[in-house]
Order: structure tokens, then C-alpha cells, then sequence
């Protein structure tokens, strides 16, 4: 019950507060049922976005900018969560995120119906407590399952990682681009893998990605090496250098200007003269120096003076300035160039080197590419599309492949997609169930349940029927097809495998861990206690004061 103020002890008879004015708490089965509400209403939210065939959302915030996409981690993000059994899920979708790139549409939704269906377990009486045991044993069955179903691939194979890269992309909006992207994020990715015995390891920070607005998506292109969103800074420098020797650097080429406006009195023309004649000496000095190191393109993440421009063309330099740190960085492992501060430090050894510099016109821009660098692990790509939010969500889909394609190469499993491990999985778990004694046996029968909510909300999303698509799904697996899952484009059942629908063990197994961890972690609190900062706490059935929880309605 929500009761204001109410953590309190009775002391012959004198109640001691002990929270502060304003605080509320709930207990008991009105806490559970809060937090249950909240968190489906998350799932239930982003429920349409699954799938091929699921819907985009369109996110606007509060300044008014506008974000369309099916990725549930963004949808998630650009909402504004206050509830904090809802923030949960908004983790959930974090965790899937960080860890495996993929499948966080799938684990919030997963999280969201295990605990719909712990709810019903616990009207029927059963504890919670045997509930998040019974979810505990049962995600280590499901994820022994799932390690026993997968399919072993060669790590840089690209027959599977391209399918892989496909099927991530076929639910999002650059669908019609995947064969060609998928390509490219395959690529990419085995560009950059470091092979350390017998396994690889990829970081996804050695790929730059970039994009530009023009052209079609189908101009999106791998470049080997590096692009700069910034063009040659004077007309008379060179646009391309073949072996280029680069200088980055991390300070201005320019005269640092004082702190305090500092007045100079000057009575004769010649003192003026002489005066502008000292700083253009000093420039010509800075220009010296970088011309002595060899030099021939000079990378600065700060501003370059218009004179110094100007003497960097005379003697044929290419400069782009005001590059960001984070590619400064990026530049400094792909050149082998080591970043400077101070100009009176540059020798030739800083210097780092690439086959080619040039700037090229991308669009209305001009942009700067760096190739043959000295690390050839060093890879970009540059997408292209109509218009901005569509290029965002371009990104975010490129990002989820890139994702992917990395865990396969990692963890080289996969399994086959359309809800068919989730089917699997249940087929298991009904067995497993059987084996236990007691409510537990209930517990794993609802997780067993709730797993097909994947292949059920993936045929929802199509149009399908959803009982009779899940009592086919079920005999099917039973007969042992164990891949049989949605072909939400025909609206049948199918052999995944054959419509070459494949996804990483990693994602698979992670989301089973996150949505387990979140659904668990919500089911064991009975208590909410919210400081008076909050408003006031949701009520629950039965005449209590109203209040929304935040964000939410009046009731979550
Ligand atoms: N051609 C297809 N036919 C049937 N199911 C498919 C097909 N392609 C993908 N899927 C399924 O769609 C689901 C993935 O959908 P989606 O990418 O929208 O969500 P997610 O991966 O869980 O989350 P997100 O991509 O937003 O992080 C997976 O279950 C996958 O197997
Ligand atoms: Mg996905």
C-alpha cells in the first residue's frame, strides 16, 4: 500500500518518522504489480519495432528534433523514462547494446513477458522468490540449449557473416541496401580482426564511419583508410600529395594570443612595419620548422592562421585543420604519426605516412581521404543517403551489422533466426520442467512460455494469426525441426536455414541473460520507497490519491 511518510517505528505509542516529508512508499504485492506494469508497458511500446516487418517509430524531443528508427535501444533512449522499474528495461536494452550490438528490440520484449507471466504466477499464490529461482535455472537451461543447436562456422567465413549482416539489417529502414552493406560491414570488420592464435579479436574502434548527405545509399563506399569531414584549407595548396609525410598537430599554427588586451603605442609608419614584420617572422619560422621535417600534409585539430595557410602553400604543403581529437587519434594509429603539442619538438620520426592524401568533393562538401596508410588495418566507411535521418538511422543500422559481424568473428556460432532458437528453447524448458518437482515447475513453464513471444510478436508484426502460427511452430519442433521459424514475407512456417535467416550465438545467448537479469532484478523488489523529490508515487486499484509516477499515467 502507498502510505506517505510511513517508514516509521512505534516507541510507546509516539510514531517515529523516519522519512522526510513529502517521501512515499509502497509494499508488498502493490510494489510488484507497479513495477510489473511499468516494465511491460516498455515492452509492450517497442513491441510493433520487431522484425522485418516491424514498424519505425518517430522519436521528437523536446527541442523539437525528429529521430526515426526501429533500433530499441534508440527508441528507448529518446524516450522520456522517469519510472524506475521502466528504467530498467531502458538498461536491458543498454546492456544487449554494449555487450553484443544486437537484439535489444528482442530482450526488452522477452524481459517484458517474463514478467507478465511471473505476475500471473504470483495471483496464483506462487512466492516470487521460487519464481526468480525457477527463471535462474531456467536461462541456464535455455542458454545450454542454445549452445547445443549452434551451428559452427569458420570465423572469416564470408558466406555466413554476410548472411549474418543481412538478416541485422533486414528490419531496418536501409533494407533495401543490405546485400550491398552487409558487404561492406563484413569488410570492414575483417580489415581490422587481429588474429591472436586461434581466434580473432576485433575492435570496433579501428572502423570510422562516416556520412555525408547526397547521392543514394547505394553509393556508400569501404574506403581503406581514413576520411575527414574537412577540405584543404587554401586554394593554392596542393589538393593531392602521393607518399605523404604528415605532421598532426595537437596545437594552433598560429600567434598565441595574450590573455589581456595589451595597448602598443606607435608614433611612426616604420614601427608598424616592423611590428607586423616580427609576427610574420615568427610564422615563417613555424612554417620552417614543419618544412625542414620533411612534411608535405599538415593535420592540425586547432585553427591555422590565414599567413600561415599562406606560406604552407607557397611551398606546396596541404593543410586541413580543426580535425577532431577523436580522429586525430584515429589518424595517429593509421599513419604511425605520433601527435605533437609543441611545433619545436617536430623531427622527421613524428611524422607519420600515407600512399596518398587528397581532397574530394562529396556532395555539396568537400571531404579529405588518407589511403595506404601505414597500418593497413585502418578501414572507413562513408555512407550516403538522401537526407539526415535517414543517414542517422543508416548509421545505427550499420553499426548493428558491424556488431554482429564482429561476435561471429569473435564467437564463431550461429544459430538460425525467425524465433526459431526461442522455439527450441521453449521445446527444451517444457521438458525440463517436467524433471522438477513443485512450483519451480511452474516457474520454468512460464519462462518456456514466454519465449515464444518472439516467434508470436515476428508473426504478429506480418499479419499472422498468432495461435494458429504458434500451435504450428510448436508441432513442428516437436517433430524436430528444429529451425523451423516465421517467414514473416510469405506467412509461413519455414526451415530458417533455408531462407538463410542467421544470427550470432552471442546475440541469442545474450539476450536470454539480459532480459533474465532485469526480469529477476524487478520481481525481487517489494518495496519502493521514493524520496519527496519524486512525485507523488502511482496508486494502485482501490481509491488510494492519484499521481503519476513521472512520466507515466496515473496507475503505472
Ligand atoms: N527474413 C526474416 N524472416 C524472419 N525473421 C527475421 C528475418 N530477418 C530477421 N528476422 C528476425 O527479426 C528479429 C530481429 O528483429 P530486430 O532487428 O527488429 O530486433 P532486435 O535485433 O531484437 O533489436 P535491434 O535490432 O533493435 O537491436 C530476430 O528474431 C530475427 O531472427
Ligand atoms: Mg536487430
Amino acid at each position: 500500500m502507498w502510505r506517505s511518510n510511513v517508514l516509521s517505528a512505534q516507541t510507546g505509542g509516539v510514531p517515529v518518522l523516519i522519512l522526510r516529508e513529502g517521501s512515499g512508499r509502497s509494499g508488498g504485492r502493490d510494489a510488484q504489480r507497479n513495477n510489473i506494469m511499468a516494465a511491460r508497458a516498455i515492452a509492450e511500446a517497442i513491441k510493433s519495432a520487431l522484425g522485418p516487418k516491424g514498424m519505425d517509430k518517430m522519436l521528437v524531443d523536446s527541442s523539437g528534433d525528429v529521430t526515426i528508427t526501429s533500433d530499441g535501444r534508440t527508441i528507448l533512449d529518446k524516450m522520456d523514462i522517469e519510472h524506475p522499474a521502466a528504467k530498467m528495461m531502458v538498461e536491458v536494452a543498454k546492456t544487449q547494446d554494449a555487450e553484443v550490438g544486437d537484439g535489444t528490440t528482442t530482450s526488452v520484449i522477452l524481459a517484458g513477458e517474463l514478467l507478465g507471466k511471473a505476475e500471473d504466477l504470483i495471483n496464483k499464490g506462487v512466492h516470487p522468490t521460487v519464481i526468480v529461482e525457477g527463471y535462474i535455472k531456467a536461462a541456464d537451461k535455455a542458454l545450454e540449449t542454445l549452445e547445443n543447436i549452434a551451428i559452427p562456422v569458420k570465423p572469416a567465413g564470408k558466406e555466413f557473416l554476410k548472411k549474418v549482416a543481412v538478416t541485422s539489417m533486414a528490419s531496418k529502414l536501409v533494407s533495401e541496401n543490405k546485400e550491398q552493406l552487409a558487404e561492406i560491414a563484413v569488410e570492414a570488420v575483417l580489415h581490422v580482426a587481429r588474429k591472436v592464435e586461434q581466434d580473432y579479436t576485433v575492435d570496433l574502434d579501428d572502423i570510422m564511419v562516416e556520412k555525408k548527405p547526397g547521392e543514394s545509399m547505394s553509393e556508400t563506399r569501404l574506403i581503406e583508410g581514413l576520411v575527414l569531414d574537412k577540405e584543404v584549407v587554401h586554394s593554392g595548396m596542393p589538393k593531392r600529395v602521393e607518399k605523404a609525410k604528415i605532421a598532426l598537430l595537437e596545437s594552433a599554427l598560429e600567434i598565441k594570443k595574450t590573455e589581456f588586451d595589451a595597448k602598443i603605442n606607435i608614433e611612426r609608419p616604420e614601427q608598424i612595419e616592423s611590428f607586423l614584420r616580427e609576427e610574420e617572422d615568427v610564422l615563417k619560422a613555424l612554417v620552417e620548422k614543419i618544412v625542414t621535417s620533411g612534411t608535405n600534409v599538415v593535420v592540425c585539430q586547432k585553427g591555422v592562421d590565414d599567413m600561415v595557410q599562406h606560406f604552407l602553400a607557397r611551398k606546396g604543403i596541404l593543410a586541413v585543420q580543426r580535425v577532431k581529437k577523436s580522429d586525430m587519434e584515429k589518424l595517429a594509429m593509421a599513419t604511425g604519426g605520433k601527435p605533437i603539442t609543441n611545433l619545436e619538438n617536430l623531427s622527421k620520426s613524428d611524422l607519420g605516412f600515407a600512399e596518398l592524401v587528397e581532397e574530394r568533393k562529396i556532395g555539396d562538401d568537400k571531404m579529405t581521404f588518407v589511403e595506404g596508410c601505414k597500418n593497413p588495418r585502418s578501414v572507413a566507411i562513408l555512407i550516403r543517403g538522401a537526407d539526415k535521418r535517414f543517414l542517422d538511422e543508416a548509421e545505427r543500422s550499420i553499426h548493428d551489422a558491424l556488431c554482429v559481424v564482429r561476435d561471429v568473428v569473435q564467437v564463431p556460432k550461429i544459430v538460425a533466426g525467425g524465433g526459431a532458437p526461442e522455439m527450441e528453447i521453449a521445446r527444451a524448458l517444457r521438458g525440463y520442467a517436467e524433471t522438477l518437482p513443485g512450483r519451480e515447475q511452474l516457474a520454468i513453464r512460464s519462462c518456456s512460455e514466454a519465449m515464444e513471444i518472439v516467434p508470436l510478436t515476428l508473426g504478429e508484426n506480418a499479419g499472422l494469426d498468432p495461435i494458429d502460427l504458434l500451435l504450428e511452430l510448436r508441432t513442428r519442433h516437436e517433430k524436430g525441426e528444429k529451425w523451423a521459424g516465421v517467414d514473416v514475407f510469405r506467412g509461413i512456417i519455414k526451415d530458417m536455414r533455408e531462407l538463410g535467416v542467421y544470427e550470432p550465438l552471442a546475440v541469442k545467448k545474450q539476450t536470454i541473460k539480459s532480459a533474465t537479469e532485469a526480469a529477476t532484478m524487478i520481481l525481487r523488489v517489494d518495496d519502493v520507497i521514493a524520496s519527496g523529490k519524486m512525485k507523488a508515487p502511482p496508486m494502485p486499484p482501490g481509491g488510494m490519491p492519484g499521481g503519476g509516477y513521472g512520466g507515466m499515467p496515473p496507475g503505472y
